[in-house]
This record gives C-alpha cells, sequence and structure tokens, in this order.
C-alpha cells in the first residue's frame, strides 16, 4: 500500500492544490489530504470547515475504494506521516520562488522521519501564482476568484463576505 500525506493549510483549498491531487492520485494508492490545525494563524475558514469542504468537493471514493481521505492534524507533519503509515509528503511547487522554502521543509523532515520522502509535484502553469492567502486577498477586496478555487469554496467565500458577489469584470 503506497500512501501519502498532503500536508498544508487549505485556508482555503484552490484549484491548484485540486492540481496536485489529481496528479498524486496515480503515485500512490491512498493519499490523506491533512489539514494543519494552526491556531496562531488568522484563518478564513475553520478547520471543521475545511476539511468538510474538501469532503464535498473531492470524490473520496474511487472504484468502491477510498483513495483519498481528509484528517486534520496539528504538530509535526513528520510525526502525521509515521503515525498515518504514509511512505511520502507530497508538496506542489508553483515556481522557483517557493523552492528555497520547500526545501528547507523537505530537508528538515528528512531529518526527523528518514524514511518518509517528500514528493514535489509541479502544478500546471495556469495556477503558478495561485495561492490560498492570494484568494483570500483579492476576494476581501472584491475580486472574483472564479476559475482559481472550486465553486463550493467560492460559495462559501461569498457566504463569509454576507452573500455579496463582485461586479463582472
Ligand atoms: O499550505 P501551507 O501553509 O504552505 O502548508 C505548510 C505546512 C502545513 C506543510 C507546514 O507549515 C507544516 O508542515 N507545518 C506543521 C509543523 C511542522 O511540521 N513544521 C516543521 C516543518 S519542517
Amino acid at each position: 500500500m503506497r500512501r501519502a500525506i498532503f500536508p498544508g493549510s487549505f485556508d482555503p483549498l484552490t484549484n491548484g492544490h485540486l492540481d496536485i491531487i489529481r496528479r498524486s492520485l496515480p503515485l500512490f494508492d491512498e493519499i490523506v489530504i491533512a489539514v494543519l490545525q494552526n491556531p496562531g494563524k488568522n484563518p478564513m475558514f475553520s478547520v471543521e470547515e475545511r476539511t468538510a469542504m474538501i469532503g464535498e468537493i473531492l470524490p473520496l471514493v474511487e472504484d468502491g475504494r477510498c483513495r483519498l481521505v481528509v484528517d486534520s492534524f496539528s504538530g509535526l507533519t513528520a510525526d502525521f506521516a509515521r503515525r498515518r503509515g504514509a511512505q511520502a509528503i507530497i508538496r506542489g511547487i508553483r515556481a522557483v520562488a517557493d523552492y528555497e522554502y520547500e526545501l528547507r521543509m523537505a530537508l528538515m523532515n528528512r531529518r526527523l522521519e528518514p524514511a518518509i520522502e517528500t514528493v514535489f509535484l509541479l502544478a500546471a502553469e495556469e495556477f503558478s501564482y495561485v495561492s490560498s492567502t492570494l484568494m483570500k486577498e483579492v476576494f476581501t477586496l472584491g475580486g472574483r476568484v472564479e476559475g482559481l478555487v472550486p465553486e463550493l469554496v467560492e460559495a462559501k467565500m461569498r457566504g463569509k463576505r454576507g452573500g455579496q458577489t463582485p461586479p463582472a469584470a
């Protein structure tokens, strides 16, 4: 059983995340989407809201088997990966700017858990500028994020803003 975790804040899930999940599915039997419980940050969505949204968006069952699992964790990603019996940690790389931070994390995680490999996957070029932080900023300031986040996420973001849709471009 080849199992990987895909850790992140997912506040909120973007189409860039979905792209990475789709690319990782042929490589692993099971992928655990691991939502970090990070009370320090000031999130748009609670961990419960994020995990529920991911569960609603993704077809978690394929051919009667659950290949995508959604879970949340606190503490070290490396510890969570070991506890879940994962062989790999998946991270998406959008542009060269991501690489330095990701490299440091991957090397630290390898030091903590030498048997667990970090697997970097390249996001589609069309999502190379898409981040949860940017989506929240643009949306909060009244910009449109359609096509960059799943429709359900956009609807929930709208709910947070009182249901208003920005005018068409
Ligand atoms: O989606 P993000 O915010 O880029 O994800 C970052 C995440 C959750 C992968 C990273 O912050 C993390 O692993 N946090 C858990 C604490 C931890 O293990 N820190 C040491 C990393 S080497």
